[in-house]
């Protein structure tokens, strides 16, 4: 194996936080060198969500999920686990019945407990810390929940029971709430006010996830820390847990370039250096920095949200070389 020339990002954050990658079982193939070097913290990108791992009514399918384990488990890191409850890549069969009606509460909740005992339960050994509800705050308007089969046939309560089989089934895992747009001021409030009711009622979490899909010019630093100071106020630990910094605003639909230009690759190490450096003025609040992949051969933007797009919103190239932003990261910390 080869030896890389520069600095790695576990070894100059080692005081500071975990430094995680998102991973699938083709990227710990192709990116194995670079993931063992930089990182020591791994989330699965797909293979832990609900229909992944139990597409029928009890038939689990652990190959892939259990694949990342073990190589986290074979190179020393962390793993995160990825995700519980939430509205996408979950499966019809969970909320009805054999004749296409929908369940019932108590059968729903049957169903959610058994499948979180099964699975937190399986990975208790290797899994520090869950993404146990993902996504439930609705973006627009003055409500505070998404609509979802979940509100409908249970009410805001699967929240609160979610978290409390997940602490069943593993007492010492640390379970996190996770969402998007997390530093928007108006998410950023219904966050809080939604954790902080849980913390009223006793529920077991024990931070909250900033999935920090962060692109070029949004959101800006201050919102950022407006977030940060806004969620530590909680006295919960925070993640950044699916950081990656696109080339694109989100509503930027343009797909005429082949590569980065000189200077899209400088602003985006300004930008990763100023994140990176505010931060790090928050070690003892953030636990933990995940990005969502790893290097520009791989990530989920290229077709989101503009289909087939290329994107590169990493710090190491498609050949897995340090860009300018990982530089800067380095200089800066
Ligand atoms: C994404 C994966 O990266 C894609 O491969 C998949 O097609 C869709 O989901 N928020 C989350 C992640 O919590 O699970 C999502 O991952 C990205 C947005």
């Amino acid at each position: 194996r080869r030896t890389r020339a520069e600095a790695a990002l576990k070894d100059v954050f080692a005081d500071d936080f975990w430094i995680g990658a998102a991973v699938n079982p083709l990227t710990i193939r192709t990116q194995e060198e670079l993931l063992t070097y930089h990182f020591n913290s791994l989330t699965a990108e797909n293979e832990m969500k609900f229909a992944s791992l139990q597409p029928e009514e009890g038939a689990y399918s652990f190959d892939a999920a259990d694949q990342l384990v073990a190589f986290a488990r074979r190179h020393g890191m962390a793993m995160r686990g990825h995700t519980l409850v939430w509205h996408n890549q979950s499966t019809g069969w969970l909320f009805e019945d054999g004749d296409g009606n929908p369940v019932d509460k108590v059968t729903l909740l049957g169903r959610i407990k058994s499948h979180i005992h099964t699975v937190v339960g399986r990975y208790k050994d290797d899994i520090y810390a869950w993404d146990v509800v993902n996504e439930v705050i609705a973006d627009e308007g003055d409500c505070l929940l998404r609509r979802s089969k979940w509100l409908d046939i249970v009410g805001p309560d699967f929240i609160a029971r979610t978290f409390e089989y997940a602490h069943e089934a593993d007492p010492n895992a640390l379970l996190f709430y996770n969402d998007y747009n997390e530093s928007h001021p108006g998410k950023r409030d219904k966050i809080y006010t939604l954790v902080k009711l849980l913390l009223e009622q006793g529920v077991p979490i024990h931070g909250i996830g900033l999935q920090a899909h962060w692109n070029l010019f949004d959101p800006s630093l201050d919102d950022i820390r407006a977030a940060i100071e806004k969620y530590a106020s909680l006295g919960l630990q925070l993640q950044l847990t699916e950081l990656d910094v696109s080339m694109f605003r989100f509503d930027d639909k343009r797909t005429d370039l082949a590569d980065p230009t000189e200077e899209m690759l400088e602003q985006q190490a300004e930008r990763y250096g100023a994140i990176f450096k505010l931060l790090q003025e928050y070690r003892g609040v953030i636990s933990s920095v995940t990005f969502w992949g790893a290097a520009d051969d791989y990530t989920w933007l290229d077709d989101f949200p503009v289909r087939g797009r290329k994107n590169w919103p990493f710090l190491f190239d498609g050949q897995h070389h340090p860009k300018p932003a990982f530089d800067r990261v380095v200089e800066l910390a």
